[in-house]
């Protein structure tokens, strides 16, 4: 079904038929509907997909979609954007590695640490975040004080952060050589990360929206994520946040992301620059 490179006419896609395949993708997939996102970036993402499938209507998608549990899947991680990197802003990293962690271990002293790590992609973020922790605390001590949970909505990407094997560019773009060294091994051009640093991340799939279904956190990194959220949901979502962690619990959001006003008596800023906040 899939016309790579063919022109096919750019289908029109009215509020009701988007709306359709939204419901459709919710009833068959079980995930909740993409409506809490912005709107303008889901149908576009709905129209290239549609173009892709070599579908020429939008009705016969809607059929297509229906009968293709992988065309399903194929529209669940077009609307999901999986953009990341190791070490990503990686002044962000330091200031949690030198800062941050060592406050929250001793105010945890007793209990392991619980990090969450949310919209996960292929694992970059939480794996970053185990590397830094093997570093500073040991492989030993790493796997005992704390908990990474990672998760993400794509069982796709969950699936390739399982594997642990990336591409060197862009990827592998912000690990040192010294790291690179040390925690990856070379496979076929690609990179395997070491199992001691791999045991350290849970991965599972959960749709952030699910707000009932959030764990107890210490340390959340939601960052790149809630910008694909229209303004309630993610309003919701930081409520829903603030909510599991304790105080001066810690929320890092993504570089272009903000605190929303309301939310503001809720967190304090602690690093403006890194988009560090502190739960009030
Ligand atoms: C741009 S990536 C961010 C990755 C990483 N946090 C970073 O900053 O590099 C956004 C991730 O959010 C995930 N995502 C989108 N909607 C989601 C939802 N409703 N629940 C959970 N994850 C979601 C996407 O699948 C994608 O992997």
């Amino acid at each position: 079904m899939e016309l790579f490179g063919e022109q096919v006419a750019q289908p029109e896609l009215s509020c009701d038929q988007l709306e359709a395949i939204l419901v459709l993708l919710a009833q068959q997939t079980g995930l909740p509907l993409f409506d809490a996102y912005k709107e303008s970036c889901v149908k576009r993402r709905v129209v290239a997909r549609i173009r892709r499938s070599g579908c020429l209507d939008v009705e016969q998608y809607l059929r297509y979609l229906q009968q293709d549990a992988g065309e399903r899947e194929r529209l669940v991680t077009s609307l999901s954007i999986h953009v990341s990197q190791f070490f990503r802003n990686p002044t962000l990293f330091e200031t949690l590695q030198t800062v941050v962690l060592p406050a929250l271990v001793q105010r945890t002293a007793g209990r392991p640490l619980r990090i969450w790590s949310v919209g996960c992609s292929a694992g970059e973020e939480p794996y970053s975040l185990a590397i830094l922790l093997v570093e500073s605390f040991g492989e030993q001590v790493a796997g005992e004080q704390f908990e990474i949970l990672a998760t993400d909505i794509d069982r796709r990407t969950l699936a390739q952060a399982e594997q642990a094997l990336y591409d060197a560019d862009p990827t592998l773009r912000g690990v040192s050589a010294a790291r690179r060294e040390r925690f990856f091994t070379e496979q076929d051009g690609s990179f395997k990360l070491c199992p001691a640093v791999q045991q350290l991340v849970r991965f599972r799939q959960m749709d952030l929206q699910l707000v009932a279904d959030y764990p107890q956190a210490d340390l959340v990194l939601c960052r790149n994520t809630l910008i694909y959220f229209n303004r309630p949901a993610q309003e919701k979502i930081l409520q829903a946040l603030a909510d599991i962690l304790p105080q001066d619990g810690i929320l890092v959001l993504g570089k272009s992301e903000s605190m929303p006003a309301p939310l503001r008596a809720r967190f304090a800023t602690l690093d403006p620059t890194e988009r560090i906040y502190s739960r009030r």
